[in-house]
């Protein structure tokens, strides 16, 4: 045993490492698993923290995940502990996987305190596993480290690729302007998810992956391997060796998940076109360690950076062509060589800096990877929009959205909520034009509630057969990572928690201006006021049972990621009493 190894003091001894009647019981019932008896003499425990459900497809393979990593955790000299905690799954989960992000995260973050184990493993993939493993684990503050499940193969339709999500907002539309037939839509299903894995897109799974490995918790690579290829299982393994030696460094997220390494991962999400949701989990993480993150830190330090990455929505290219290109490392040797990532000194899990990691890191293809002076957008990153809209903030992504339309002033055509939504939108007798802005609202975390991903309001069909093909959006809800369109979200405060989205009326004129981070509605202070005053008299229906009501009475605002109000901060992983 080396010097370091000697000085720490293993958590999981005080559950396995006394001869007297506690050590007893904790080993005892351990062994009926058939662990010999020298695994609790003196060896890290490490948990590895499964999302696997048959449920979360993309996560399904994630069994098969646990075991290379626990290959390497033994090899290492650990003993692995693999252990289930809620898996929210994006696909099916109703009404959004996005209610019950928190609840996972506690799940987590209890499974972690109360069990025997030195540090964990998080073994994430759809998109809300991330930041709620990430989360949990921040608040317990113990060792950590991330495996990604990896994406999945490129879908294909009549011998072209397609992708995840992207393609079924864009065959939808067709279907709509009667450009397909709904055979042909739906024979696309198949295709369209062929193999084990994530979203290939850079929706909202992949962008968290990259933003894992942006911010340290990974070893390098982890974000773009392909869920099927043999090199993810070598990762899976590597990581559950690496997780052991953390132990002995004490190397705990609290010195990877530095302000430095956020600023890193927002740089990354300008470069590589990464989803808007990564505003929100990046603030809750933030907000667990302990690390000040401001939505204005999105302008400061996103905005202005091109975006290199080629990837659907955005660009062309899927994450399997990401990988094959050189994959996130590429990226941030690009940003690094020119002077574009902030921080280069970021510690990570490998113990290493970012710089050290990355700074030879190959790129492959440069049609997938853009040089700086050919990207994909010149100003990337997520726009930032204030005004007497959005007192609170609201984002919008520039490169998903048309240029022509970021600096525009249009009537409103409004939406009381996404059910009104769906029942106005489909009329042909509908009063609205391409120059109207389409405001919806009661779709933020109390409103939906959970804050659902339908702030893309498809265009009126009417619309769409004229040959439009974007329009001004304005909602208080999320959009998926794989959505594109000039899309205004997350306006806070939402409709529902009084913000003056709640007021908006037909035919009132918004104005919307990008380079200027505004967002208006041209009423007077009066008649704002006014309309407040009467708004706030009416009653709402918000849950008054179960796990939504305690959703909607401690959610906060999307400007603070959408977090518990009391579950923001470390809690530690000092050691619980005992259970008898
Ligand atoms: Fe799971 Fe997209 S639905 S990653
Ligand atoms: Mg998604």
């Amino acid at each position: 045993m080396s010097e370091t190894k000697k000085n720490v003091k293993l958590r999981s001894a005080e559950w396995f490492g006394t001869q007297d009647k506690n050590g007893f019981m904790y080993r005892s019932w351990m062994k009926n698993q058939g662990i010999p008896d020298h695994e609790f003499q003196g060896k890290p425990i490490i948990g590895i923290c499964n999302t696997w459900s048959e449920l979360t497809p993309c996560n399904a393979h994630f069994r098969k995940l646990a075991e290379h990593v626990k290959k390497g955790i033994i090899e290492a000299g650990g003993w692995p502990v693999e252990f289930p905690v809620f898996s929210n799954g994006e696909s099916n989960l109703r009404p959004t996987a996005m209610l019950t992000r928190n609840l996972a995260s506690m799940d987590v973050e209890e499974s972690i305190r109360g069990n025997p184990m030195d540090a964990v493993v998080l073994l994430v993939g759809c998109d809300k596993t991330t930041p709620a493993l990430l989360m949990g684990a921040a608040s317990c503050d113990i060792p950590a480290i991330v495996v990604t499940g990896g994406p999945m193969l490129n879908g294909k339709l009549n011998g072209k690729s397609i992708g995840s999500g992207t393609a079924v907002w864009q065959l939808h539309e067709q279907v709509k302007a009667g450009e397909i037939s709904m055979h042909d839509f739906l024979a696309a299903e198949a295709g369209h998810s062929r193999s084990a894995g994530t979203c290939n897109t850079m929706g909202t799974a992949s962008t968290m992956a990259c933003m894992a490995e942006a911010l340290g918790t990974s070893l390098p690579h982890n974000a773009a391997i392909p869920a099927v290829d043999a090199r993810r299982y070598v990762l899976a393994h590597m990581s559950g060796m690496r997780i052991v030696e953390m132990v002995w460094e004490d190397l705990r997220l609290s010195k990877i998940l530095t302000r430095e390494a956020f600023e890193n991962a927002i740089r990354v999400n300008a470069a590589i076109g990464g989803s808007t949701n990564a505003v929100i989990h990046l603030k809750a993480i933030a907000g667990r360690i302990g690390v000040d993150l401001e939505l204005e830190d999105w302008t400061r330090i996103g905005r202005g950076t091109p975006t290199l990455v080629d990837l659907l929505p955005s660009g062309r290219f899927l994450m399997e062509e990401f990988y094959y290109a050189g994959g996130l490392p590429g990226v941030l040797r690009r940003l690094g060589e020119n002077g574009l990532l902030p921080n280069k000194d970021a510690l990570t899990a490998n113990g290493k800096t970012i710089w050290e990691n990355n700074k030879d890191a190959p790129i492959y293809d440069e049609e997938v990877i853009r040089p700086l002076e050919n990207p994909l957008i010149k100003d990337g990153g997520i726009c930032i929009l204030r005004g007497n809209l959005a007192p609170r903030g609201a984002v919008l992504k520039p490169s998903a959205a048309s240029p022509h339309l970021m600096q525009h002033r249009g009537r409103a055509v409004v939406f009381e909520d996404f059910d009104h939504y769906k029942s106005r939108i489909m009329d042909p007798d509908l009063d609205v034009d391409e120059n109207c802005v389409l405001v919806m609202k009661n779709c933020g975390p109390k409103g939906y509630p959970g804050m659902a991903e339908v702030g893309n309001m498809g265009l009126p069909p009417k619309l769409l057969a004229k040959g439009i093909k974007d329009m001004v959006r304005i909602s208080d809800a999320r959009m998926s990572g794989t959505a594109y369109g000039t899309v205004v979200l997350h306006v806070a405060p939402e409709a529902m928690a009084g913000g003056p989205l709640g007021i908006v009326k037909d035919g009132d004129m918004i104005a919307l201006d990008c380079a200027g981070g505004r967002l208006d509605l041209e009423i007077s202070e009066e008649e704002m006021a006014a309309r407040l005053a009467a708004r706030a008299e009416q009653k709402n229906d918000l849950p008054k049972s179960g796990y939504a009501q305690l959703y909607v009475d401690h959610v906060l605002q999307a400007d603070q990621g959408c977090d518990f109000d009391f579950l923001v901060g470390q809690r530690g992983s000092a050691v619980p009493k005992h259970s008898h």
